[in-house]
């Protein structure tokens, strides 16, 4: 009898979390591969289910679904809310549906997942991380979709900072560089638009690095400096429905940008150490230039997202003549996330950070204790952001980020 417990026990397959994504675009062509993958690679306490994809458009919604894997469509994001099978909330929308979808999901005992920035106010994230601390008292998690806390170079500098390895910090200084806005015929989609995106580049890019900055340093920012731009003022209005990085053809006729194109930021964190932050989608050349340096006392450390396997790591206490930078190449077993990879020196990429993403997310909601950033996360991060652009208005006055 023992005997064939025991046996059950190993066959027994882990509970099914339900996905139900909204949004199948550029966020949730990701956010599928993560959902899809993250089982056949970790061994997770609970397997995630591709159980509904949300669009506003049946035949587009449908051939989205077909294409990456999941099992059913809707056309409104309140039926896949409501289905029975769908168990965790998966939000891949322009920033103005950010809020009242969670909400909603959270009351209905949803967890639910945000991509960045969390929303698009103060107003909207303090009310989303209200409707969180009321959904934890009932078991709900709620997370936000940073997901270069998971590239594993990144994680990994987290730990040594975490282990003293730079001492007290100095420095953390941050850009994040596209290039994808520096021709002004480049149409006007959501992304430019206040009302769909809260801001430009700040919020699309400046919210990652201020989540990184914070999250490496392990302690807030509490005072910015900024100056913000937009270059370009009017674009091209998109022929069709406005939608991922490139939007429509120009149809004739312009309106206007109302966010910014690029920010530049000086902060002071709380320990007193310094950072300074660039963002912007107009630098000639530059892709999705995500680079960071911190230095502390007893060393630095160096990354850029087109490298991202590597970290470069000086140890400042080895003797003068032999020290300097080295490159880590970030894919032995022993880093985070590797263990479950492929052998040391074959590589991953962008998309990993998403299966890495699915993989923390579903061992928090089993009880685990990955550091998964949660909605008071997203909420600290947007009052950042709202500082940068206070400060901006006031010709860049030191402006206090709000507890
Ligand atoms: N983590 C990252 O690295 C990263 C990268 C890009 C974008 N993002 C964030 O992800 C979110 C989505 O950005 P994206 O690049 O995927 O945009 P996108 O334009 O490529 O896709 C948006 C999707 O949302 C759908 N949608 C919009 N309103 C909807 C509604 N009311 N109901 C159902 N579907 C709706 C659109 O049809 C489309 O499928 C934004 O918050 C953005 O800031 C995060």
């Amino acid at each position: 009898m023992a005997q064939r417990d025991q046996t059950q026990q190993e066959t027994a397959a882990p509970p099914t979390l339900g996905i139900g994504m909204v949004g199948y675009a550029f966020m949730g062509a990701a956010h599928s591969q993560g959902w899809r993958t993250a089982g056949h690679v970790f061994d997770l306490p609970m397997r995630p289910a591709l159980a509904a994809v949300c669009g506003r458009d049946r035949a587009a919604v449908e051939a989205a679904a077909g294409r990456h894997g999941w099992a059913a469509a809707e056309t409104d994001w309140r039926a896949l809310i409501a289905r029975d099978d769908v168990h965790l909330v998966d939000i891949c929308t322009p920033g103005d549906s950010h809020a009242e979808i969670a909400v909603a999901a959270l009351e209905a005992g949803k967890h639910v997942l945000c991509e960045k920035p969390l929303a698009n106010t103060v107003a909207e994230a303090e009310a989303m991380a209200a409707a969180a601390r009321r959904a934890a008292a009932r078991g709900r998690s709620a997370f936000v979709g940073f997901n270069y806390r998971r590239v594993p170079a990144l994680a990994h500098a987290r730990r040594l900072i975490g282990d003293g390895r730079l001492g007290a910090l100095r420095h953390v200084r941050a850009v994040y560089l596209q290039d994808w806005l520096t021709d002004p015929a480049s149409p006007l989609t959501w992304r430019l638009d206040k009302d769909r995106a809260g801001s430009g580049a700040l919020g699309d890019l400046g919210a990652h690095v201020v989540d990184l900055a914070q999250y490496l340093a392990g302690e807030p920012l509490v005072a910015v400096s900024a100056l913000t731009e937009t270059f370009v003022r009017e674009r091209p209005r998109p022929a069709g429905p406005s939608g991922g990085l490139g939007g429509g053809a120009a149809a004739g006729g312009t309106g206007p940008v109302t966010v910014d194109d690029a920010a530049a930021f000086t902060g002071r964190l709380a320990s007193g150490a310094l950072a300074s932050f660039e963002v912007t989608r107009m630098a000639a050349g530059r892709k999705n230039a995500l680079r960071l340096e911190i230095n502390g006392e007893r060393g630095s450390l160096a990354f850029d997202l087109e490298r991202l396997n590597e970290l470069s790591f000086h140890d400042h206490t080895e003797p003068a003549a032999t020290a300097g930078f080295r490159r880590v190449l970030v894919t032995e077993p022993e880093h985070p996330y590797l263990e479950a990879w492929w052998p040391p020196g074959h590589t991953l990429g962008y998309e990993h950070t998403f299966v890495h993403q699915a993989r923390d997310v579903v061992c928090a909601i089993a009880g685990g204790t990955p550091d998964v950033p949660t909605f008071a996360d997203g909420l600290q991060v947007q009052r950042v952001l709202a500082a940068v652009e206070e400060s901006a208005a006031k010709n860049s006055v030191l402006t206090p980020v709000t507890l």
